[in-house]
């Protein structure tokens, strides 16, 4: 690999959780720290693509030469995803978007009482999904976070997503942590990454998505 391998390429990322509003105060959220797409950004911005990145609300630091978004909901997300995408040549899709939104939160702060509370859920759209099922989609590449049967829900995942590529990764081994063990899902097969940094893991998954990129639009 030549140093700025990337150079001239337009990454797109997701990263960091979403926050659904519940009430003025509060929401739901999940216990993504957004390190493992901040580092991809940072391994992209390294290799010379120009990096945007659409982030959760995280309080990391945005990495050097990166243009950040930042958005809350994952409807701003989506929002945010399909504004970028036109000018998008890769779609690295690593945030944990909450799975159902509150339907309808509350603009004041919810007052507490001995009677039970209900929440309405509706599912949250796929923004991966969406984008990968576009009829001229950027080259996509999708995360799984599994707590079990890893490279089995990972192919699965891949498939029904239309993704050239996912990275499937173990919950209990992930999240939160400074270092990570990934699998590398594609047409050619598995491959493990064996464990590292997730900085050294990120510029190992942005070798590989480069890589595949070329296979998919030789020059
Ligand atoms: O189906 P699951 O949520 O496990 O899929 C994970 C992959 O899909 C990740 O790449 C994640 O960023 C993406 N995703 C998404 N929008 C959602 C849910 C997941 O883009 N609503």
């Amino acid at each position: 690999f030549q140093p700025k391998f990337m150079k001239g390429t337009k990454v797109l990322l997701t990263a960091g959780p979403t926050f659904e509003r519940i009430d003025a105060v509060r929401g739901i959220t999940n216990s993504s720290s957004g390190k493992m797409g901040f580092s991809i950004a940072r391994a992209a911005a390294e290799a010379g693509a120009e990096v945007t990145l659409v982030a959760g609300p995280t309080p990391l630091v945005t990495p050097a030469g990166v243009r950040r978004i930042d958005v809350v909901s994952s409807k701003d997300m989506l929002a945010a995803v399909n504004a970028e995408v036109p000018k998008t040549d890769i779609f690295i899709s690593v945030a944990a978007v909450a799975d159902y939104y509150v339907l309808n939160p509350s603009e004041q702060k919810i007052k507490k009482d001995a009677h039970i509370l209900t929440l309405e859920l509706a599912p949250n759209p796929d923004i991966l999904a969406n984008v990968a099922g576009l009829a001229e989609p950027p080259f996509c590449v999708g995360f799984a976070a599994e707590s079990e049967n890893l490279l089995e829900y990972g192919e699965q995942k891949r498939r029904r997503k239309k993704l050239p590529l996912l990275v499937a990764n173990q919950v209990q081994t992930a999240m939160g942590a400074d270092d990570n063990e990934v699998y590398l899902l594609d047409d050619h097969g598995q491959h493990k990454l064996p464990r590292a940094a997730k900085l050294d893991i990120a510029r190992a998954i942005i070798q590989h998505t480069a890589k595949l990129y070329r296979e998919y639009h030789p020059k």
